[in-house]
């Protein structure tokens, strides 16, 4: 009998399934009323309460299968709230005009060996979680990929409310259009996040980044990157237009209000010859570094070079700088 009422509800389970995850991406959670079965060649594995995951079937374990079905199928019948949101953006946040200077008391942790994907338009609330790699895909300054990334966010995600941990190489790997809000990095390895959208806005909104020996946030594609609200202590560059363009064309654009920035070099860094800009408003670095110019590059055309710093009124754009930020 017991029997029989477990295979009912897997088939149910199954039923509202109208499709299978994808390689990496979400297949069972609390609240998770996606597919909860992978693509060929995929199984589902369960990594903690919030969250399963397609991970290749060769290196999936039947144990973490077999969790991922009895927690998908359990908390299917007791929890109507969704995680996924089909809107992109519905509602604003407003941002404090001095942002919070410490990361936030996580709610607990977790890790995963594989990067989280965030699909196209989907909302992915950490919950003031504490996210990480296991084992760590740090690999400090070396040029990794989006495969040591801790979240890869499809066009239009958003990744929110979220502590990363010292244990992912890459942050976060925005493809397209995305939308970080309230995401903490409690140490930074090679970078935060890098945006790769060919055209359209992105917004970091709250948050903040701590310990980047180089830069938090990387932009190789091309748009807008909108930074508000925001915290950095002890880095290199707060944002940065690709080093080495290849591919990447032009023109990048930041818009930086409402950042605080401490112990570290300038807001941004751009590409003159690309036509990238950097506009700072209302914020604050405490030893007034703004903007630098550069030339960006194409690979096998030497490094990219330093050519100024501060406003010129073509790339860089700076009002209400201050030095003190307390
Ligand atoms: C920046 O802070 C001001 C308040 O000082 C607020 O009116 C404005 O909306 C903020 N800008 C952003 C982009 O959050
Ligand atoms: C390569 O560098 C030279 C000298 O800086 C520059 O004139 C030229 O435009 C660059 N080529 C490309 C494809 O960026």
């Amino acid at each position: 009998m017991k029997q029989v009422s477990i295979a009912l509800l897997a088939l149910a389970a199954a039923g509202t399934a109208n499709a299978q995850a994808q390689p990496w991406g979400q297949c069972g959670g609390s609240g998770w009323t996606g597919p909860t079965s992978c693509v060929s060649g995929w199984t589902c594995q369960y990594s903690n309460e919030w969250y399963s995951q397609c991970v290749q079937s060769s290196g999936g374990t039947t144990a973490g299968t077999t969790a991922a079905t009895t927690k998908t199928t359990t908390t299917k019948t007791s929890s109507t709230k969704t995680t996924k949101s089909t809107t992109t953006k519905t509602t604003k946040t407003s941002v404090p005009a001095t942002p919070p200077t410490n990361v936030p008391a996580s709610a607990g942790s977790t890790s995963y060996p594989t990067p989280v994907l965030v699909s196209a338009g989907q909302v992915f609330d950490g919950k003031m979680l504490k996210y990480d790699r296991n084992p760590s895909s740090c690999q400090g300054q070396k040029e990794t990929d989006e495969a040591a990334a801790m979240f890869i966010v499809e066009s239009g995600g958003t990744v929110k409310n979220v502590i990363i941990g010292p244990d992912q190489g890459e942050g976060i790997h925005c493809r397209g259009p995305c939308r970080l809000e309230n995401v903490w990095w409690i140490s930074v390895c090679e970078d935060a996040a890098t945006f790769k959208q060919t055209s359209g806005d992105s917004y970091v909104v709250g948050g903040g980044a701590f310990g980047a020996s180089d830069k938090i946030f990387q932009f190789n594609g091309r748009g807008t990157v909108h930074i508000s609200g925001f915290y950095a202590k002890d880095y290199g560059k707060v944002s940065r237009s690709c080093g080495d363009c290849t591919n990447n064309g032009g023109p990048r654009h930041f818009v930086i209000e409402n950042v605080t920035a401490v112990d570290g070099g300038p807001l941004c860094g751009v590409n003159t010859n690309y036509g990238d800009t950097c506009r700072i408003s209302n914020s604050c670095q405490n030893k007034g570094k703004d903007c630098d110019r550069y030339q960006g590059v194409v690979k096998g055309n030497g490094s990219s070079k330093k050519l100024g710093t501060g406003p010129d009124g073509v790339s860089c754009f700076v009002s209400g700088l201050t030095t003190n930020c307390s």
